[in-house]
């Protein structure tokens, strides 16, 4: 028999990333390939994510593009896993009545049941939180290679709690993986072919299945031979403990590049966001963070608009970025989450807002390109990834997560080298081999 076609498409963060491709290897299980084409799907999973209004509303406008194909072939199955299957589970069903399938970020191991279910025409529905580790039922993997980088989710779950935010509803409570089996998982990927990992988690550094935390975990995985490069994200700066700083400084294998969302810079706004530490607080521990490693590049998330930010907490937002000067970040316009005490607190008008997004984006883009035309000269050490666009080049990145092109004939996707940067563009660096 043909084997049968899975479609999934991906929204939101790098777990979802690494979630979908737990997904299809456990349907891989049930005989399905994946596609990168919707209308030959057997199956079309779209795996959501809540986090703003906008990437919410996208999963229906995107179901209603499949529309035709659901009529022209009707044993053609329709999923929705991810944070808004989470957050919305049945009303999903309501409101759009193709979906056979909801599944929620923390049962997906269950897909091949639920796949059987609406194979013999059922709706099938799980947004449980379950006892089992999803983890241990995803085993069995297919040993196929890989390209050089891999995400790892080795913590999920959030018990931050910030007035914004639906992570903790979604994700649900921490929780943590055993460094066994995170050790074995990354040793499965370095023999299929990865030589860096980046470990992800909602709050990753609030790791707690090594008895040294996530510091611990970074030491044991260092000694995986083959594994070149180590990066975590998403951290919180309360969570940055001595011995995770200092890894920045002992651990070669662990990169230079840290993102440490602040999300704004006024002590008031802070304060009301539940962030739990003040601006001064998180400038000291970047401070602490430059002595352990002096070249360390910070990247950050924003919010402007958050509801009852006065254009003087503002403008304390873009004090604090001037303060860091970060090497790239990322910004969003506060949006209203049904669920969560920001919703109902007074709004800030959308002009405002949109004018604030781009006054803090024009600065975190002159410090970005800054930051990156600073590396013309110096020499940097690229893990090259694949083929560029023109012929002959290859693009990797650097430790600094800048990406970087080389013409070179030579160089296979796996491959690190030490580049000569001659060249800074608007997203990326040229170099060529250095004469060292
Ligand atoms: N700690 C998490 C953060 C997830 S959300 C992680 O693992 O990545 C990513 C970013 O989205 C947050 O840092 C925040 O800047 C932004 N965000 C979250 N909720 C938001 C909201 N309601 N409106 C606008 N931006 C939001
Ligand atoms: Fe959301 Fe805050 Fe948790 Fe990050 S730390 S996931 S922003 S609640
Ligand atoms: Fe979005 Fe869920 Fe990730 S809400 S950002 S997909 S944890």
């Amino acid at each position: 028999m043909a084997p049968k076609k899975l479609y999934i498409k991906t929204y939101g963060c790098q777990m979802n990333v690494y979630d979908s491709e737990r997904m299809a290897e456990a349907m891989g299980g049930e005989g399905y390939e994946t596609t990168e084409r919707p209308e030959d799907a057997d199956m079309i999973l779209l795996n959501t994510c809540h986090i703003r209004e906008k990437a919410a509303e996208k999963v229906y406008s995107e179901l209603g593009r499949y529309k035709g194909l659901k009529a022209a072939r009707p044993d053609l199955k329709i999923g929705v896993a991810g944070c808004v299957a989470q957050a919305e589970g049945e009303e999903i069903m309501r409101r759009q009545p193709m979906v056979d399938l909801v599944v929620g970020p923390q049962s997906y191991h269950r897909l091949p049941e639920m796949e059987a279910k609406v194979r013999t025409g059922g709706k099938a529905l799980d947004t449980d939180f379950p006892e089992e580790d999803k983890f241990d039922h995803l085993k069995g993997r297919p040993k196929a290679k890989r390209g050089p980088t891999a995400f790892l989710t080795v913590q999920e779950g959030c018990d931050k709690f910030c007035a914004f935010c639906v992570v903790p509803y979604t994700r649900g409570a921490e929780v943590s993986r055993p460094a066994d089996r995170v050790l074995t998982e990354a040793r499965d990927l370095v023999e299929r072919g990865v030589r860096e990992i980046t470990l992800l988690g909602q709050n990753v550094n609030a790791y707690h299945g090594h008895d040294g935390g996530l510091a611990g975990l970074i030491h044991a995985l260092a000694e995986v031979d083959g594994l070149e490069r180590i990066r975590f994200t998403t951290s919180h700066p309360n969570d940055m403990d001595e011995a995770l700083i200092e890894a920045h400084g002992t651990c070669d294998k662990l990169m230079p590049y840290l993102h440490l969302p602040v999300q704004a810079g006024s002590d008031k706004i802070l304060k009301r966001m539940n962030r739990q530490h003040t601006a001064e607080q998180y400038l000291r521990l970047i401070e602490r963070l430059r002595a352990a490693r002096p070249d360390l590049h910070l990247s950050g998330d924003f919010i402007v608009g958050f509801p009852e930010e006065t254009e003087a907490d503002f403008q304390a937002t873009l004090d604090l970025i001037e303060a860091v000067e970060y090497g790239s970040a990322f910004s969003f316009k506060y949006s209203e989450r049904p669920g969560t005490p920001a919703a109902e607190r007074p709004q800030v008008p959308e002009a405002e807002k949109d004018d604030r997004l781009q006054r803090l984006q024009a600065l975190l883009t002159k410090q970005q390109r800054s930051l990156q035309d600073a590396m013309v000269g110096r020499d940097v050490h690229v893990l090259f990834e694949k083929p560029g666009r023109l012929p002959g080049q290859m693009v990797g990145k650097s430790e600094y997560l800048h990406a970087v092109h080389v013409e070179t004939s030579g160089i296979v996707p796996g491959d690190m080298a030490r580049i000569r940067i001659e060249s800074s563009g608007p997203n990326s660096l040229k170099g060529v081999m250095s004469p060292l």
